[in-house]
């Protein structure tokens, strides 16, 4: 018994990956990508955010660990991108985004974004280009 069945799940993970847009999705179809995610990730309890230059992603996601464990079979399966590489997953102290259900920027800073998506990136730079992109872009 619990009077706060409603409170969030203390068991939190975190995944930072990048990937490749497939280009077979518009302008409309990104719009409502963005939809369904935040819809879900509300419901689901996860936040983060996601940029997008046109070309690749960079999304960090962070919730229940089963949630994030769910979501990233689904991203690997999700042929509305390739090129996934996954850089970073596993137990997280604290949220990093608690605002955003899935934040949503275009990077302002190329130098930064292009830190995130160069071959075969470390998880440090990709986690440190996306804080930095993440700070500076207007998020919406
Ligand atoms: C770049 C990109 C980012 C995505 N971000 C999310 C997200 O944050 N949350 C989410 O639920 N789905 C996201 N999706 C969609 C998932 O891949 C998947 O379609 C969705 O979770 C439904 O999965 P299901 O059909 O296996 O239930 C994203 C897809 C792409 C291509």
């Amino acid at each position: 018994l619990s009077l706060f069945e409603d409170a969030p799940r203390l068991d939190l993970s975190h995944c930072l990956y990048i990937s490749r847009y497939s280009g077979v999705v518009g302008q409309t179809g990104l719009r409502s990508l963005l939809q369904q995610a935040r819809e879900n990730n509300q419901r689901l309890g996860i936040t983060g955010g996601l940029v997008f230059d046109g070309e690749r992603f960079v999304q960090w996601l962070e919730g229940p660990g089963d949630a994030i464990d769910r979501l990233i079979v689904s991203l690997r399966h999700d042929d509305r991108h390739h090129d996934f590489v996954l850089l970073s997953e596993g137990p997280l102290a604290a949220r990093r985004y608690r605002r955003w259900a899935s934040g949503y920027a275009e990077p302002d800073s190329v130098d930064h974004f292009e830190q995130c998506v160069q071959a075969d990136p470390s998880p440090e730079t990709v986690w440190t280009g996306f804080r930095t992109l993440f700070s500076a872009a207007d998020v919406e």
